[in-house]
């Protein structure tokens, strides 16, 4: 049950704190303004006021988030969500830049992109597939502390002449841990004398067995420079994807991730958003982390107007009150009340964070002092 400050629950009244402790009083309670009171007590008082209770608890809140579940005849097919990791040097960036070029769509609009952390590429057969660009391993981590699970599967970009170096055991632990499949895309192939057996054992020392030794870790020998065999790694992801069987329910209220935010100068606070469920509609009413406020505008990696978002698709949304941080999740709300209300519900938890970690350094520096 959740405990709330005679103050706190003042103000939520908009109610003068000594009649509040008044009433507290009356029922036999001797309290504080800045002492907690239990919800029970909270709610005698919140009656003796003349107002109704209404509860917001984090299951209640996260029950919105997560909503009712989407029965078989609404879940469609989406596109599968990829993250590129990889040792540095390994060619992350270069794979990312030559698989872009590979869009159809992106040919066709002219292929004029800017840089956001996440883009759809249109692939021969009429699929898609959604890449990733976490700017290092760092931001995959944080993303994973905050419980957001945004991608479907990893590709382990593995130097062909350098082979398993440490950020590339780093990324093995990631995809284990979050539990997604990997696929190997060995790198540089063009590179002459490259040891391709020399990469296999080395993964194998990190559990990871390639198809050509009796694994099920498919392995693709790319060169992301001569643009050598992508179509091959397009076909390996695509095949995953099936695998995956990935589906979304696109007819109900979006909701999703954060993938990046920043305070644009001109634009204001810019969130790039991976659509996770649901379909997000230019002027929806979203909550992003403790921020809301109405999609002005809503662009795509090319930089496009879009008029609504699908699942697996990551845009860019303008119109927020604040900058949501990498990793929490938005979702899309019917009303300007039930927005406060999940957006106070955060910050207030939010506060709470602050204050219990503030709390735990006091302890920490009064146990280093004694
Ligand atoms: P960080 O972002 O710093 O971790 O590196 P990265 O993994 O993104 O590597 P990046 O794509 O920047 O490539 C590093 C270097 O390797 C660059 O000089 C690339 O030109 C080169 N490179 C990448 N792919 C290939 C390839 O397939 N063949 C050859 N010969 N060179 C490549
Ligand atoms: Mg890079």
């Amino acid at each position: 049950p959740e405990a709330i400050t005679v103050q706190e629950l003042a103000n939520r009244m908009a109610a003068r704190g000594g009649e509040v402790v008044k009433a507290l009083f009356r029922m036999g309670v001797m309290a504080t303004l800045t002492q907690t009171i239990d919800a029970d007590t909270a709610e005698l008082v919140v009656n003796e006021f003349g107002h109704r209770v209404r509860r917001v608890s984090e299951s209640d809140v996260e029950q919105g988030l997560e909503g009712t579940v989407d029965t078989d005849e609404e879940l469609l097919p989406r596109p599968p969500v990829v993250t590129i990791m990889g040792h540095v040097d390994h060619g992350k960036t270069s794979l990312l830049d030559a698989l872009r070029k590979t869009d159809m769509a992106g040919r066709e609009a002219g292929g004029i992109t800017q840089h956001i952390g996440a883009y759809q590429v249109q692939v021969a057969g009429g699929h898609k597939v959604t890449f990733i660009d976490t700017p290092g391993h760092a931001a995959f981590t944080a993303m994973r502390a905050r419980g957001a699970s945004v991608t479907d599967m990893v590709i382990l970009v593995v130097a062909a002449d350098d082979g398993v170096m440490p950020q590339t055991v780093e990324a093995i632990h990631h995809a284990k841990a979050a539990n997604v499949p990997l696929i190997v895309a060995v790198n540089k192939i063009d590179k002459p004398g490259v040891n391709l057996d020399r990469v296999r054992q080395e993964l194998l020392q990190h559990e990871i067995v390639v198809e050509s030794l009796g694994g099920d870790t498919m392995e693709i020998q790319v060169s992301a420079t001569k643009a050598m065999n992508l179509d091959k790694l397009l076909e390996a992801i695509l095949l995953q994807a099936e695998v995956l069987d990935l589906k979304a329910n696109p007819n109900r209220a979006a909701e999703g991730t954060v993938i990046e935010s920043k305070l644009d100068k001109g634009r204001g606070p810019v969130a790039t958003v991976l659509v996770q469920r649901g379909t997000l509609k230019q002027g929806d009413l979203v909550v992003a982390g403790a921020e809301w406020g109405r999609v002005r505008a809503m662009l795509d990696d090319k930089g496009r107007q879009m008029k609504d978002a699908d699942p697996s698709l990551p845009v860019e949304i303008l119109g927020l009150s604040g900058v949501p941080s990498a990793g929490e999740t938005f979702v899309a709300v019917e009303n300007e009340g039930r927005a406060r209300e999940i957006s106070e519900f955060r910050q207030r938890r939010l506060r709470d964070k602050q204050a219990a970690a503030a709390g735990a350094a006091r302890g920490t520096l009064a146990d280093m002092m004694a």
